[in-house]
């Protein structure tokens, strides 16, 4: 696990863009994409490149990471509307290659099979892009998720839920989602963790120092053979 410690949010964001882009500018990329606020800098930095140094997703496919169940594709806050707002709407990455477990499927365990099996047939998801919740989760691989989950239904932490229930107002925060698994995510031929702010701290510590455990499910990333973290000063600031 290489583990960088920028200067500054917006040194983290430039930073990951930058191992995106190699990959990008190498050809037709399998990109894994999460939403939340920790990968937005890098986002908001590779639609920059996209619209002032020609860098194009033309090519590149997109699997999301998760996504909430009981929620259809195009409500306000499923994580695939997050990730058209956020990122694939301001680059030209067709949308038909922006794929997402569907949150509304009937049969959401048959979903989660197809959707792994999706990300296998395209050849594996080449650079996976991270975020990790204060508890150590990636994806919503919560902690005691196995170490080699497959894409699954998976309930919700009640501390996640609270996290999130400000993109809710006045609704519920599903209870249900549909998660890459830590075995799928371990499965990416390059991952790239991105952590902001002292609230990261303590997780960033067991997931680079702790032991591998299902207690901190980032911590499998320290058996990838190419997973990069990256970091600003505070979600740096208990590590050793
Ligand atoms: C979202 C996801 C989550 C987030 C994590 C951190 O697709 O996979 O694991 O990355 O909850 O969220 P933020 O970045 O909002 O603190």
């Amino acid at each position: 696990m290489q583990v960088i410690i920028c200067e500054s949010p917006e040194q983290v964001g430039s930073r990951a863009a930058d191992i995106i882009e190699v990959r990008v500018r190498q050809g037709p990329a399998v990109l894994g994409l999460a939403t939340g606020s920790s990968p937005s800098g890098t986002y908001r930095e590779l639609i920059r490149r996209h619209r002032e140094e020609q860098l194009s997703f033309s090519d590149a496919t997109a699997f999301t990471l998760d996504e909430y169940a009981g929620l259809p594709l195009d409500h306000d806050q499923s994580y695939h509307s997050t990730i058209r707002r956020e990122f694939v709407d301001h680059v030209d990455l067709p949308l038909s290659r922006l794929l997402t477990p569907h949150g509304d499927a009937e049969d959401l365990r048959a979903e989660a099979v197809r959707y792994d099996e999706a990300i296998r047939e395209a050849g594996g998801v080449d650079i996976q892009i991270l975020g990790i919740g204060a508890n150590g989760h990636i994806g919503f691989n919560e902690p005691t998720s196995s170490l080699n989950s497959r894409t699954r239904v998976k309930t919700l932490a009640g501390a996640t839920r609270s996290d999130n229930a400000r993109f809710f107002p006045g609704g519920e925060v599903p209870q249900l989602c549909l998660t890459q698994g830590l075995g799928t995510i371990r499965e990416a031929h390059q991952a790239v963790l991105v952590a902001l702010g002292a609230n990261k701290a303590g997780a960033v510590r067991a997931m680079v120092e702790g032991p591998v455990s299902a207690f901190c499910p980032a911590s499998v990333l320290q058996l990838h053979p190419r997973a990069v973290v990256v970091l600003d000063p505070e979600a740096a600031s208990q590590l050793q």
